[in-house]
C-alpha cells in the first residue's frame, strides 16, 4: 500500500492528505506519539480521543496557544484573521460556556424542526434543476448550494448575498498563505459588520436578529464577538454538512445491497447517516488544542504545553471500540462516535446536520432511484486541505 493512499479494509478510499500540516496520522490507533518533525502529539485511539477531548486541562483558548507558539518557537506571531477567531470553538469554560449558551437554543432539536419544510422545499428546487439538465455534480448542484441556503435563511442572510458567502467562505478551506488568509479574513469581518448593521436597521424573525438584541439587553457578548460567532456558524455550518451528504453519497453507492435497503424502508435512513458519520467522517481530526498541566491516558502521559491533535477518523475506525470498523455497516448503530466530536465542543449543530442530511438524501435516493456515480471512485477529486474529508466535485448520473 502506498503511504499516499487511504484504504479502508482493501478498498482506496481517497488519497490520503496531510491531518494537519504534514502530519501524517498512523493507522490502526494506537498509542499516542510525537509526530516526527512537528511539534505535536497524535491521538488516535478512541478511548485516548475520548479523554483528551473532555479534559479540563486540554484547551482551546486562542491566547494560551499564542502563548504556547511563541514558547516554542521563540517567534511572537501575529494572529492571523484575529477578527472572526473570538468565538466558541476557541474558547474554554466559562467564556466557552456563555457564548455557546446563547445560541444554543436555536440549535435544539425541536428548534431545528421548524426548518423542516424549507429544507424540504429548498431540496425539490434543486433535484427539479437537476432533473432539468439530466446529469449534476452532487457537490456544486446540491448538497453546497442547499446547506448555504439552509444556514444563510436560518442567521438571516438576504438571498441575494448567498453567493458572495459561498464564494467567499469556500475558499476559506483552501490553504492560502498568511498575507491572503489575513485579507480574506478582513474582508469576510467587514462583510459581517455590514450585515449586523443592516439587520439592526431592519430586524427580522431571524438568528441574527435575536443574537443583536441578546447583546443590547446586556447579555455579554460583545460586537466583535457577534462579528465571531456569525463566522463560526457560516462556516461550520455548511463546509461539514455539505461534505457529510458528498461522502455519504459516495458511501452509499459504492454498497449497491445497503443503498437499496435504504430506499426500501427510508426508516433505516437515521441510523445509517450515523454509521456514515462514523465510517467516513467529514471532520476527521479535531480542532488543534494543547495541554496546560500533564495529561495521563492509557500508556502515555503527556506533558504540560505540549499540542495535541486528535484524530477524530482514527478513532471511529479503533477495532477495541467498533467492530470490523472499516466495514460500513448501515444497522450498526455505532453509538458514542465521535464524527461530532465531543466534550464541550460537542457539534452544536450536529440536530441540524442530520436534518439536513436526513431530508437531502431521502429526496434525492427517491427522485433517482437508478442514480449512480458519473465517473469511477478511484477519479474523484478530494481537497487537499488539513482536517476535512470534502470532495471537490461528485459526477453522477441520474439514470
Ligand atoms: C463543532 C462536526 C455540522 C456548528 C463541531 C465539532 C465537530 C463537528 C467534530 C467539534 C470540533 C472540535 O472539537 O475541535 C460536524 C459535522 C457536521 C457538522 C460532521 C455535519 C455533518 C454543523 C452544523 C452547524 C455546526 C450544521 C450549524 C451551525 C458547530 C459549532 C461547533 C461545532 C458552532 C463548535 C461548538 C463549540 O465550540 O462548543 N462540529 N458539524 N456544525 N459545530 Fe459542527
Amino acid at each position: 500500500m502506498s503511504d499516499t493512499e487511504l484504504r479502508l479494509g482493501e478498498e482506496l478510499i481517497s488519497p490520503l492528505h496531510p491531518v494537519y500540516d504534514g502530519v501524517q496520522v498512523q493507522q490502526p490507533p494506537g498509542p499516542p506519539y510525537q509526530a516526527p518533525d512537528h511539534p505535536v502529539w497524535v491521538v488516535t485511539r478512541y478511548r485516548d480521543a475520548k479523554t483528551v477531548l473532555a479534559h479540563p486541562d486540554v484547551r482551546r483558548d486562542a491566547e494560551g496557544a499564542a502563548e504556547l507558539f511563541t514558547r516554542k518557537t521563540g517567534v511572537h506571531r501575529p494572529a492571523i484573521g484575529a477578527a472572526l477567531t473570538g468565538h466558541m470553538l476557541n474558547a474554554d469554560p466559562p467564556d466557552h460556556t456563555r457564548l455557546r449558551s446563547l445560541v444554543g437554543r436555536a440549535f435544539t432539536r425541536r428548534q431545528v424542526e421548524r426548518c423542516r419544510p424549507r429544507i424540504e422545499q429548498l431540496t425539490e428546487e434543486l433535484l427539479d434543476h437537476m432533473a432539468a439538465k439530466g446529469h449534476a455534480d452532487l457537490m456544486g448542484d446540491f448538497s453546497v448550494p442547499l446547506t448555504i441556503a439552509v444556514i444563510c435563511e436560518l442567521i438571516g442572510v438576504p438571498e441575494a448575498e448567498r453567493g458572495h458567502i459561498r464564494s467567499s467562505w469556500e475558499r476559506q478551506a483552501e490553504l492560502l498563505p498568511p498575507e491572503q488568509a489575513e485579507e480574506l479574513a478582513q474582508e469576510q469581518a467587514a462583510y459581517l459588520r455590514s450585515l449586523i448593521a443592516a439587520k439592526r436597521r431592519q430586524p427580522a424573525d431571524d438568528l441574527l436578529t435575536a443574537l443583536i438584541e441578546a447583546g443590547d439587553a446586556g447579555e455579554k457578548l460583545t460586537d466583535s464577538e457577534l462579528v465571531a460567532m456569525v463566522h463560526l456558524l457560516l462556516m461550520a455550518g455548511f463546509e461539514t454538512t455539505m461534505n457529510m451528504i458528498g461522502n455519504a453519497a459516495v458511501t452509499l453507492l459504492r454498497h449497491p445491497d445497503q443503498l437499496a435497503a435504504v430506499r426500501d424502508d427510508p426508516e433505516l435512513l437515521p441510523g445509517a447517516l450515523e454509521e456514515l458519520v462514523r465510517y467516513d467522517s467529514p471532520v476527521c481530526a479535531s480542532m488543534l488544542r494543547f495541554t496546560a498541566a500533564e495529561v495521563e491516558l492509557d500508556e502515555v502521559t503527556i506533558p504540560a504545553g505540549e499540542y495535541v491533535l486528535v484524530s477524530n477518523f482514527a478513532a471511529n475506525h479503533d477495532p477495541d471500540r467498533f467492530d470490523e470498523p472499516d466495514r460500513f455497516d448501515l444497522t450498526r448503530k455505532p453509538e458514542g462516535h465521535i464524527g461530532y466530536g465531543h466534550g464541550v465542543h460537542y457539534c452544536l449543530g450536529a440536530p441540524l446536520a442530520r436534518l439536513e442530511a436526513r431530508i437531502a438524501l431521502g429526496q434525492l435516493l427517491r427522485r433517482f432511484p437508478d442514480l449512480t456515480l458519473g465517473v469511477p471512485v478511484e477519479e474523484l477529486q478530494w481537497l487537499p486541505i488539513t482536517f476535512l474529508r470534502a470532495l471537490i466535485s461528485l459526477p453522477v448520473s441520474l439514470g
